[in-house]
């Protein structure tokens, strides 16, 4: 008879036979910067998870260089919106001048930054509005605007998020333009129209004012369909490809990962951490446990990347699994 368990005897031997392995290379943590001075606002639906002012970076920045991940994910959230998100792409906008404090002051941590502009927009949709209508190429040159902006200031990457039609190609061209041939796109290809985000849109004051996303998110029934956008983004030029939310789409990033040869990348996002926060609260679950088999399960579907709320403690909790 062969027995399996031979070599689950005991943690030398399984640990010498670990197949996925987390590392703390493979996370990167979503940072909120405010506009205002001496902020830091806990977000209620996502407990740990703060909003910044500029003045108050520092303090989650020492973690992030302390805990050596890959790198943060930037949301910026500004005091002004208007419907064009003018702040997304102005001079002295909260998320460009985020974006050059951390360059000159943690030069070693890697920033990526979010280029969508619902955060920036009065009503809340990622794109220009006419009637109830959310414009598709009308929107292109903002997120050119806000792309090449937000990469003059020292960002490292960006990842587009709106999940409407021709942003990578449009957003390769105009970095290119702008000289910026080096910086890579992280495209949000497989991003699903999800109830899964509603803690984030909290955190970033980004709800729509309006209908919904589903008209440029895709909806969650439609696995041949990722496989599709996620094609049409590598076509356009993408760099990492991703899929979004994680959990609920495991296959979905499985599926990619034995079809393209490129690097992936997964979000766990904010209802997920929210899920797993609020279990944990009431004791009902081992945080520790839980949040470590959600992030293997995510690495070993495929994802090289995994942009996530529990980065920093995931950080400490590999130093005691491994
Ligand atoms: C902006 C954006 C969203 C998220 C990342 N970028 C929200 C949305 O599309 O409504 C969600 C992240 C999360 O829930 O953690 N387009
Ligand atoms: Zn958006």
């Amino acid at each position: 008879m062969y027995r399996f368990r031979r070599l689950r005897r005991d943690e030398r031997i399984r640990s010498m036979m670990q197949e996925t392995r987390l590392h703390p290379k493979n996370f990167i943590y979503p940072v909120f910067v405010t506009e205002g001075e001496k902020i830091k606002n806990p977000v209620a639906s996502m407990p740990g998870v703060f909003q910044y002012s500029v003045d108050r970076l520092d303090e989650i920045l020492e973690q992030v260089k302390e805990a050596a991940i890959g790198g943060i994910m930037l949301f910026g959230i500004p005091q002004h919106k208007d419907p064009q998100g003018s702040q997304a792409y102005a001079a002295d906008g909260v998320t460009r001048r985020a974006v050059r404090f951390i360059k000159e002051h943690y030069p070693a941590i890697y920033i990526v930054v979010d280029v969508c502009l619902c955060e920036y927009t009065s009503h809340g949709h990622c794109g220009m509005v006419c009637g109830n209508e959310i414009l598709n190429d009308e929107t292109l040159p903002y997120l050119v605007k806000m792309a090449v902006s937000l990469v003059e200031a020292g960002a490292d990457m960006v990842a587009p998020s709106d999940m409407m039609d021709g942003r990578i190609a449009a957003i390769r061209k105009g970095l290119d333009e702008a000289g910026f041939t080096q910086v890579p796109i992280m495209a949000y290809s497989a991003k699903f129209a999800s109830a899964y985000y509603g803690p984030f849109r909290e955190a970033a004051h980004s709800a729509p004012e309006f209908g919904d996303r589903r008209s440029y998110q895709m909806d969650c029934a439609n696995g041949q369909e990722a496989l599709r956008e996620i094609g049409a983004d590598i076509e356009e030029g993408a760099d990492i490809v991703m899929v979004k939310p994680a959990l609920a789409y495991l296959d979905v990033l499985r599926e990619a990962a034995l079809t393209f040869d490129m690097p992936l990348a997964v979000y766990n996002v904010s209802g997920e951490y929210a899920m797993v926060k609020a279990a944990a609260a009431n004791g009902w679950i081992d945080e520790r446990r839980v949040v470590m088999e959600n992030l293997t399960a995510m690495k070993r579907a495929g994802a090289r990347v995994i942009i996530t709320y529990h980065a920093l403690d995931a950080v400490r909790w590999i130093e005691y699994i491994y």
